[in-house]
C-alpha cells in the first residue's frame, strides 16, 4: 500500500471512531436537553438511564460461561466470566467490585431484591449480565461474592454436593440414553445438541424458565422428555444440553 493510501485508510478510521464516540455523546446531550430543564447535569444518574442502557443493549448476543459443570458454578467464576465485564471498571455506572462507596447503598436493599435485579436486569444492567444460561442460583452466587467484596455478609446459595456431586457426568448419560433420540438430529423440531441459534431465544428467560418449560413438556416434547428419574436428573440433562449451545 503506498503512503498516501495509508493515511487516507487512517483518516477513514479516525473519522468512523469519531463517530462512533461523538454519535451516542451527541444523542445524549439532545436526550438531555429536551428531559431536563435544568440544563445539562453529567453527574446524575441519567448516565445510568435509558440513554445509556439503550446503547449497552446486548442486541442478540448469548454469552455462554465455559468454566465448572453447569448450574454449579461458584460466584467467584461467575462474577470472572461475566460480570466483571462491567463490574470491574465500573463502565456505565456499574458499581465496580470491592468498592464499599458505590456498593453500601445497594448493600442496603438486601439481598433478595439485589437478586432480583441481577436476574430480570435493572437499568443499564442486563439480565443475568447478557448470559442466559445462568442459573438463577449463579446469578445470585455471584451477587453474594459481589455484595461480600465491599463488605455485605450475604450467603452463596449452595453448590449441590455428595450423591449429585457431578451433575455435568449424570446429565451427559441422561442425555445419551434418552434426549439424543430427538435432540440428537432435530426430531419435531426439537432443538439440537449445539445449535445455537436454535437454543438462544429458548434461553431467553434463562436456563431455568426452558428446564421449567421441559419438565412440562411442550408440543412434541413429552413431559420430562419421557424420562421417569427425578425433576433433579432432568435438569442435569438439560443443562448439560444448554451448556452445549455456544
Ligand atoms: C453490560 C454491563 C454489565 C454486566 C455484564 C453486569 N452488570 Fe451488573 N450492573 C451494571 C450496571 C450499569 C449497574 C447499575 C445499574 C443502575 O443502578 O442503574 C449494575 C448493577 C448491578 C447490581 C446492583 C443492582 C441494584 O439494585 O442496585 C447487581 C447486584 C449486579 N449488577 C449484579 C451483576 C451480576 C451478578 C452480573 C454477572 C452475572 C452482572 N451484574 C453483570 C452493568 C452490568
Ligand atoms: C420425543 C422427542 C424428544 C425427546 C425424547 C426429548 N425431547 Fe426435549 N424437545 C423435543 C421437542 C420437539 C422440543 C421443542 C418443542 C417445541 O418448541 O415445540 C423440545 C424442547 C426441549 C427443551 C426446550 C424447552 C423450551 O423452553 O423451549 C428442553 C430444555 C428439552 N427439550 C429437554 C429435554 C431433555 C433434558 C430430554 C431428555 C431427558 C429431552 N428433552 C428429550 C423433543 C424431545
Amino acid at each position: 500500500m503506498s503512503g498516501s493510501n495509508a493515511s487516507a485508510a487512517k483518516s477513514v478510521v479516525g473519522l468512523i471512531l469519531t463517530a462512533i464516540v461523538g454519535i451516542p455523546v451527541f444523542i445524549y446531550l439532545v436526550v438531555k436537553l429536551f428531559t431536563s430543564g435544568s440544563g445539562i447535569d453529567l453527574g446524575s444518574n441519567t448516565m445510568t438511564g435509558e440513554a445509556v442502557a439503550a446503547r449497552l443493549q446486548p442486541i442478540g448476543s448469548v454469552k455462554i460461561v465455559d468454566s465448572a459443570p453447569p448450574g454449579q458454578r461458584s460466584g467467584k467464576s461467575v462474577y470472572e466470566a461475566i460480570c466483571f465485564s462491567c463490574h470491574a471498571t465500573g463502565l456505565a455506572g456499574a458499581p465496580k467490585l470491592g468498592d464499599a462507596a458505590t456498593w453500601t447503598a445497594r448493600i442496603g436493599k438486601g439481598f433478595e431484591t439485589l437478586a432480583k435485579h441481577a436476574i430480570e436486569g435493572f437499568n443499564a444492567m442486563p439480565a443475568r449480565g447478557g448470559a442466559p444460561d445462568l442459573t438463577d442460583d449463579e446469578v445470585k452466587r455471584a451477587v453474594a461474592f459481589m455484595g461480600n467484596a465491599a463488605g455485605a455478609k450475604f450467603t452463596e446459595p449452595p453448590v449441590a454436593a455428595g450423591a449429585a456431586a457431578d451433575p455435568a457426568t449424570k446429565g451427559k448419560e441422561i442425555y445419551a440414553s434418552l434426549c439424543i433420540n430427538c435432540h440428537g438430529t432435530g426430531v419435531a423440531g426439537a432443538p439440537k445438541l449445539g445449535d445455537k441459534a436454535a437454543w438462544g431465544p429458548r434461553l431467553k428467560d434463562g436456563a431455568d424458565s426452558a428446564i421449567a418449560i421441559g419438565i412440562k413438556g411442550l408440543n412434541a416434547m413429552p413431559p420430562k422428555g419421557g424420562y421417569t428419574g427425578s425433576d433433579d436428573e432432568f435438569k442435569a440433562a438439560a443443562l448439560y444440553m444448554i451448556s452445549q449451545a455456544k
